[in-house]
């Protein structure tokens, strides 16, 4: 239980100690000090010439996420993250990106349907001491976004050590709508990753050999770079808008004591409806907003439940034994409502009208393997895949664990895999061969999924998507259509969004044409 009062803890709370405050809570055995949550600050750009001008600046810093210690970051106009950048449809918008890192990145904006050239894939690299400047509109409904780097073989580290933000687009449809939207009062980013540290405070990224069969986990929980974070909302509803950052763990949200709450996005805008549900899986790179109810005043947990072993995206086989995942009770997010919470509007049914892709709308089924034959006998050197593809990723020993394939082959950025041409619907069909969940993402733009084994998507997932969830031996179809931007020189990438997967090769370049 908890071991303030509640009186005593407002009172701490308007002493304005921002990050300061320290009511204990208990966890489990474990009791931790709280900590307010950061909250990113908010970009909206500047209007010149007709466009929103917004400026990221790369940059090396220190964080204390431990008490006492301080941790060598990176971050974007700041020491960890960067902040939330909130663009509206229709708008024109021009972002230069100055890189003071020390060392190569790019930046990608994940979700967003923009040309091939100014997406921020592993090729449009900005060297250190470079600034990278694209322009492009915003052409797609209000939603939850996020950017971060995306450099070949190395994104996984750039990201754990802080270059990510999150991107918020609005359109008239969510400015009608009435939800939640005071940015940092009742509209609450939540990037949650977890990290993992050295004894000195440093990060420890990859390690051993299974960081890279499953991912890179950590112990500890940050949300907006906050460890045991504490949010004390002022109104009865809060729209929590949560992006799993996380290198390759996901959550299975849900509040300690079991209330339900409101799902109404998913990673491409609004639902149609508004979904009541009690706990919600994120798998990296996924996003959804949800409204939860404090008008009982009572404090609660934000938690992340363990993921079944009977669940389909649980891994199978050799990976269970080898290494558990998802299978502990995490503490996100402390909750402690203030007293007279101001009243919210009730939460619309209706959110948005979404219209489902045909089949017969697709010229083509496109078909994807993915796989991770493991090397040293144990699963055999599975299908080999031919020659030319395999000198992506980080090389030498980090490549010792095994192979991460699709179609056979590893990342290569002088192979274009996939040709598309512009104006098709496609279907894509994903195999996963593997016996853990993959997150399969694809840059240019947001799909609708058909079926995962022939059974349609349930609600939470009904609506756009660009990273899709396929449990071990599952086959998943989705349904897409590639509108604009034809250029037949620059790729994008479809990968699994588990960064170490990525960087190790499973990744694949396709143009649109
Ligand atoms: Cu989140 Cu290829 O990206
Ligand atoms: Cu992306
Ligand atoms: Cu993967």
């Amino acid at each position: 239980m908890l071991k303030l009062k509640r009186r005593d803890f407002i009172h701490t709370l308007s002493a304005g100690t921002a990050g300061l405050l320290l009511p204990l809570y208990t966890f489990g055995q474990s009791q931790q000090l709280l900590n307010e949550l950061k909250i990113p600050a908010l970009l909206d750009g500047e209007l010149r010439a007709g466009a929103r001008h917004f400026h990221l600046t790369a940059q090396t810093g220190t964080s204390s996420f431990l008490r006492g210690l301080s941790t060598p970051t990176l971050g974007f106009n700041g020491d960890f993250h960067g902040p939330t950048m909130r663009f509206r449809n229709g708008n024109d918008v021009s972002i230069s990106v100055d890189n003071q890192l020390g060392e190569p990145t790019t930046v990608h904006w994940h979700g967003l349907h923009v040309p091939a050239n100014v997406d921020g894939g592993p090729a449009q690299v900005i060297a250190t001491g470079d600034t990278w400047n694209v322009q492009f509109q915003i052409m797609q409904k209000a939603g939850t976004f996020w950017y971060h780097s995306h450099l070949m073989a190395k994104t996984g580290e750039q990201v754990y050590r802080g270059l990510s933000g999150m991107i918020i687009i609005d359109d008239d449809e969510s400015a009608e709508l009435d939800l939640p939207s005071d940015y940092g009062v009742d509209d609450i980013p939540l990037i949650v990753q977890d990290r993992r540290f050295n004894e000195d405070g440093s990060f420890r990224y990859v390690g051993m050999r299974r960081d890279l069969m499953t991912g890179v986990f950590g112990d500890r929980i940050l949300v907006n770079g906050t460890t045991s974070p504490m949010f004390a909302p002022r109104t009865t509803k809060v729209r929590f808008r949560i992006l799993n950052a996380s290198n390759a763990r996901s959550y299975n949200f849900a509040f300690d004591d079991g209330r339900e709450f409101e799902t109404i996005s998913s990673d491409g805008g609004f639902l149609r409806q508004a979904v009541k549900l009690t706990s919600l899986e994120l798998a990296p790179a996924e996003r959804a907003e949800i409204v939860v109810d404090f008008s009982n005043g009572r404090p609660v947990n934000l938690v992340s439940l363990p993921i079944a072993a009977s669940s389909p995206y649980a891994p199978q086989g050799m990976m269970r034994n080898m290494h558990p995942m998802n299978v502990e009770t995490l503490n996100i997010l402390s909750l402690w409502p203030q007293s007279n919470l101001e009243s919210s509007a009730v939460t619309p049914r209706d959110l948005t009208t979404i219209r489902p892709m045909n089949e017969s709308e697709a010229v083509r089924t496109r078909r994807f393997t993915l796989a991770m034959p493991m090397g040293m006998g144990m699963m055999g050197r599975g299908r080999g895949g031919g020659g030319a593809g395999g000198a992506g990723g980080a090389g030498g020993a980090m490549r010792m664990g095994g192979e991460f394939l699709i179609n056979g082959v590893s990342m290569d950025l002088g192979i274009i895999n996939e040709r598309v041409a512009v104006g098709d619907t496609e279907i894509w069909e994903i195999q996963n061969d593997s016996m853990m969940m993959h997150p399969f993402h694809v840059h240019h733009g947001q799909f609708q999924i058909l079926d995962r084994d022939g059974v349609a998507p349930p609600v939470t997932e009904a609506g756009f998507k660009d990273t899709l969830r396929i449990g071990p031996g599952q086959t998943a179809r989705f349904i897409m259509k590639f509108e604009n931007f034809p250029d037949p020189e620059t790729a994008y990438m479809y990968h699994c969004h588990i960064l170490e997967h990525e960087d190790n090769g499973m990744m694949g370049q396709f143009t649109v044409e």
